[in-house]
């Protein structure tokens, strides 16, 4: 009897926990459908670029790096790698994309919704999209 117990609370575990690890394993990360197609409303003026800045200088940069590469100092400390925004793969997703996924985030990436204002959320992806040309440069071993 009692082994009965123990062999139904292991396949109750087992059960359980399968959608958890399955979660933590993805790597890939998508934004809605309806959120990649939401527009940016800011125009990418140097002033929405400059606030931008001062957005990530205070929030992103300690993960992120002040070049975007993913080597900011809080960066190692985390299982999971810090995105470099030099990334083909960031830069190809939308305006909308990245900001449902600043909004909501996910593991080491904080959720941004209730910290920040939604026009800072949009005025650091302006910043971000400039990234390339602020910072790193295409002989920089480390933005790959
Ligand atoms: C505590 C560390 C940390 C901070 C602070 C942080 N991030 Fe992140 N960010 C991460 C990690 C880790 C990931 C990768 C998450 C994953 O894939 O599960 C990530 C992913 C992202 C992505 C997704 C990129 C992609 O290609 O899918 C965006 C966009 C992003 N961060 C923007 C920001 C912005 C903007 C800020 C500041 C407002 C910020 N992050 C602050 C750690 C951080």
């Amino acid at each position: 009897m009692i082994q009965l117990r123990w062999a139904l609370s292991l396949a109750i575990l087992a059960f359980c926990s399968t959608p958890l690890l399955a979660i933590e394993r993805s790597t890939s990360w998508d934004a809605p459908l309806e959120a990649q197609q939401r527009k940016n409303p800011i125009p990418p003026t140097q002033d929405s670029i400059g606030r931008g800045i001062l957005v990530y200088a205070k929030n992103c940069q300690v993960c992120h790096g002040s070049r975007g590469d993913g080597d900011g100092p809080s960066s190692q400390s985390f299982g999971v790698a810090t995105t470099n925004f030099l990334n083909p793969s960031t830069q190809r997703q939308s305006d909308g994309s990245l900001y449902w996924k600043i909004t909501v985030g996910r593991r080491a990436m904080p959720n941004w919704q209730l910290r920040l204002s939604e026009e800072d959320r949009w005025h650091v992806i302006n910043f971000l999209r400039t990234m390339n040309q602020h910072g790193g440069t295409h002989d920089d071993a480390r933005s790959k």
